[in-house]
């Protein structure tokens, strides 16, 4: 094959995710060399690629893939995370030249990257996060990148050209060295479980609280998705709880098990914001939300034996107002910690990550794009150093939402609607507004029992206090 034939990049995985992107670098004009581990679906994949099958080379061994794209070549990776990428790695990697490159697209942890990245050598390799299901891959991913900068920019015309668009801008970007991208990428989905897990609760006040049908509550979040809540995930909100099943007639809604699924990005988020010190109260709960959703059994015993919690919410307690409201605070109190521990880890691993880019990213393509992230950009080029809602025009949400949120949240403890979310949302932001905390009973206690120290609020310079010596 002459090498002007050949193709511009490769794609290994051929699954929902691997076909969509594959189609997307066609569509936009790369010839792209696709292998997967079954034969039989590359063929299908190509057959069914239609106008586009031109641009696709169907390869059937690793060999073949190699020797169809161009040099220096670039080959992405879009197969399950974990050992499949190093499986394919270590299959690739001899048969490739030293400045060939490997892009791993897919949900990997970031420390794996971090790992892969060392032990590339110096050879091309990046993560890449790529966010928006399969749709966002067919037509337009947000892309975080992570890797070293000259290797992005090596691939950076194609990554753009099939990447989202807010306006002109690209979605997609160089985070950072190593794992930067996937990290990125894992924050993003610790902010999709803490939205997604806010809008749930608000769904369940509407359904057990107010009684309202599925349909109702559908025409609801159409509302809000007409104003500062106008997101994907507000707007699917309103699509699935109107959606009718097509076996029995009813709301599909109401038929779903109660019981959320998770890969893991989530956890992860959780898991790393611990290491970080990062506070991400309404993201930890949502995971653990989700962990507790799964004990499907456990709570069915418990409704039998203590009752059923969420009661009826008396008329003209909760308004569709407040609901709104409540949902805007919490949503900036999720993305404010979100963004936190961005900051804590850009100087934990030195990577510099650009605060006010990822916020542009995130704008379209990735799964949560909303409205409010063109403001959450322009806060951030601002001053990436301060919290996001202590930025004016986020303060001014907080203001105006935090009493809906409060009352919210109170009509939930008083009603028995489990709000984890919300309520670790409405926490963190008490305390992020209290001066004077309580942790000087923490340093008490801890001095009594191991003369631990602490400060004093009035610079006289005895760590201990009046018990020291007396503890156990
Ligand atoms: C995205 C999504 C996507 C996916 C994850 C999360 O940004 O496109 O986050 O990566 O939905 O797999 O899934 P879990 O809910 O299973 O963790």
């Amino acid at each position: 094959m002459a090498q002007q034939d050949k193709a511009k990049i490769g794609l290994i995985g051929l699954g929902t995710m691997g076909s969509a992107l594959a189609l997307n670098i066609a569509e936009k004009g790369f010839p792209i060399a696709v292998w997967n581990r079954r034969a039989d679906v590359t063929r299908a994949f190509h057959a069914e690629a239609g106008e586009l099958a031109d641009r696709v080379i169907p390869t059937e061994s690793y060999e073949e893939l190699v020797a169809a794209i161009a040099k220096p070549r670039a080959i992405i990776l879009m197969v399950p995370a974990g050992e499949p990428v190093d499986e394919q790695i270590a299959a690739l990697r001899p048969l490739l030249d030293d400045d060939d490159m490997i892009i791993d697209a897919g949900n990997a942890n970031f420390h794996d990257t971090n790992r892969r990245s060392r032990e590339a050598e110096g050879k091309p390799f990046l993560g890449i996060g790529v966010s928006g299901g399969e749709a966002g891959a067919r037509h337009g991913p947000a892309i975080m990148g992570g890797g070293e900068k000259a290797h992005w920019d090596r691939v950076a015309p194609i990554l753009t050209a099939i990447a989202a668009k807010f306006g002109d801008e690209p979605c997609a970007d160089w985070m950072g060295r190593e794992g930067a991208g996937h990290f990125v990428k894992a924050v993003h989905n610790g902010i999709e479980y803490a939205d997604m897990q806010m809008i749930a609760e608000v769904y369940g006040v509407m359904r057990d609280g107010l009684g309202l049908n599925a349909d109702a509550i559908g025409d609801a979040f159409a509302r809000f998705n007409e104003g500062a809540l106008k997101s994907y995930l507000i707007e699917i909100s309103s699509i699935v709880t109107k959606a009718a099943d097509k076996h029995t007639g009813q709301p599909m809604i109401d038929l779903i098990l109660d019981k959320a699924g998770q890969k893991g990005t989530g956890r992860w988020t959780a898991i790393e914001a611990q290491h970080l010190a990062a506070p991400i109260p309404a993201i930890e709960a949502a995971v653990v939300a989700r962990n507790l959703s799964s004990r499907v059994a456990a709570r069915k015993e418990g409704e039998d034996l203590f009752g059923a919690a969420p009661q009826q919410i008396p008329e003209g307690k909760v308004s569709d107002e407040m609901l709104e409201r409540a949902l805007i605070a919490g949503k900036v109190l999720c993305y404010a910690q979100g963004f936190d521990m961005i900051a804590a880890a850009s100087e934990q691993f030195r990577w510099a990550l650009p605060l006010p880019a990822i916020a542009r990213v995130w704008r379209e393509g990735c799964i949560i794009r909303s409205a409010m992230l063109d403001d959450m950009a322009a806060a951030l080029a601002e001053d990436e150093d301060r919290n996001l809602m202590l930025a004016p025009v986020f303060a001014r949400h907080l203001r105006e939402g935090h009493v809906a949120l409060r009352e919210l949240v109170a009509i939930g403890a008083r009603y028995g609607h489990p709000m984890p979310a919300l309520s670790s949302g409405l926490s963190y932001f008490d305390t992020m507004r209290t001066a004077r905390g309580t942790a000087n009973m923490i340093q008490a206690q801890r001095d009594y029992f191991g003369e631990h120290g602490f400060e004093r609020t009035d610079g006289i310079e005895d760590k201990h206090g009046p018990w020291h010596g007396h503890g156990v």
